[in-house]
């Protein structure tokens, strides 16, 4: 792929609070993504987002799942929006609602999500919890691309925390976001340069991105080694 001469456009779904949102417009601002956010839709009125979008000047709009008679209709509906902002790559942040096959459909390999757990482990809603009480030593989060399943999708980056032993679901969910704001960033730049090719349910990154030597000696354990 040669390199592009407009930046990509990003269209951000979110319900909630949009630090992952905001942690996109920071990049965008400080050039170290080469994109744009051209949309951020809310199914949410009250969502946080929705103000966030608003302070940074980006066009942002609610529609509420709520007033639809089913998923296919609203799907319909933000795909429309989508469309019309000729949006290149669709980023869900913090969207509490599954995309259904037609959407997925309308931006093939398209569309990325964030998930506050290593997948394939630990997919759906709740997932720090279910990682605390299934004793492991480590979680994170993972970016990946979106398919038919749920957080099923070929994986893009993923970040690894520990999990300690006096960890609540709240401070291992504050350690997750703190990565999530950092590699969420990181895997739309890879997407902008060209850097990913799908291969089944594979991500391949182009070796000048992929980091491969620095990533052969690095291991982590929890508890350290003495
Ligand atoms: C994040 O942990 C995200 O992974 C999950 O919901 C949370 C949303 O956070 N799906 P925010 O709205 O980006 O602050």
């Amino acid at each position: 792929m040669g390199k592009r001469t407009t930046k990509l456009r990003l269209g951000v779904l979110a319900s909630g609070s949009g630090t992952n949102l905001q942690s996109i417009i920071d990049a965008c601002a400080n050039g170290s993504i080469d994109a744009q956010i051209v949309r951020v839709i809310c199914n949410n009125p009250a969502a946080g987002a929705l103000q966030r979008a608003e302070c940074a000047g980006i066009s942002g709009c609610c529609i509420n799942h709520r007033e639809f008679a089913g998923r296919g209709e609203f799907d319909a509906a933000v795909i429309e929006q989508l469309h019309h902002d000729a949006v290149e790559l669709v980023v869900l942040a913090g969207f509490m609602r599954i995309v259904g096959t037609d959407f997925v459909r309308a931006f093939p390999k398209r569309i990325m999500n964030i998930h506050p757990a290593l997948l394939p482990a630990f997919p759906g809603l709740q997932v720090q919890k279910k990682a605390l009480e299934s004793g492991a030593k480590f979680s994170g989060c993972t970016v990946h691309f979106v398919d038919d399943g749920v957080d099923t999708g070929p994986i893009i980056i993923q970040a690894v925390v520990p999990i300690l032993t006096d960890d609540t679901e709240e401070s291992l969910s504050a350690r997750i976001l703190e990565q999530e704001h950092r590699i969420y960033p990181q895997a739309i730049q890879l997407f902008a340069a060209g850097a990913l090719e799908i291969e089944g349910q594979r991500v391949n990154i182009a070796p000048a991105w992929a980091g491969a030597e620095q990533l052969r000696t690095q291991a982590l354990l929890n508890p350290p080694a003495p």
